[in-house]
């Protein structure tokens, strides 16, 4: 993969451990979420419906949906609580000094 497939969206010091943010590459709306210090992307919109994460409850690990419930494990994309069923996508990331960089969709 080529270093050029990887864009900066932010800074480390903007997302404190516990907090997520919406960032857009291209077309894909991303959530980076930090979880106890590590930085984690995927998508933003829920696999279910049409709603922002970002919006939702984020307890360590799992992301909570707004709109219905649903629960994603926002380290792995997979759906801890229904009704969504399908995984979100995740991206990879890379720190450099203090830019967090977003990559490919993974898999
Ligand atoms: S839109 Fe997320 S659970 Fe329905």
């Amino acid at each position: 993969m080529a270093d050029t497939d990887f864009v900066k969206v932010a800074e480390v010091g903007e997302i404190s451990p516990g907090d997520m943010k919406t960032v857009k590459v291209g077309n894909e709306e991303i959530l980076l979420v930090n979880v106890d210090g590590n930085i984690h992307a995927c998508d933003d919109v829920c696999t279910h419906s049409y709603a922002s994460l970002s919006e939702g409850d984020l307890d360590g690990e799992e992301v909570q949906c707004p709109l219905h419930g649903a629960i994603f494990n926002v380290t792995s994309g997979e759906v801890v609580t229904p009704p969504a069923v399908e995984a979100l996508r995740m991206f990879e990331v890379r720190i450099e000094g203090s830019d967090i960089l977003v990559g490919p969709a993974k898999g």
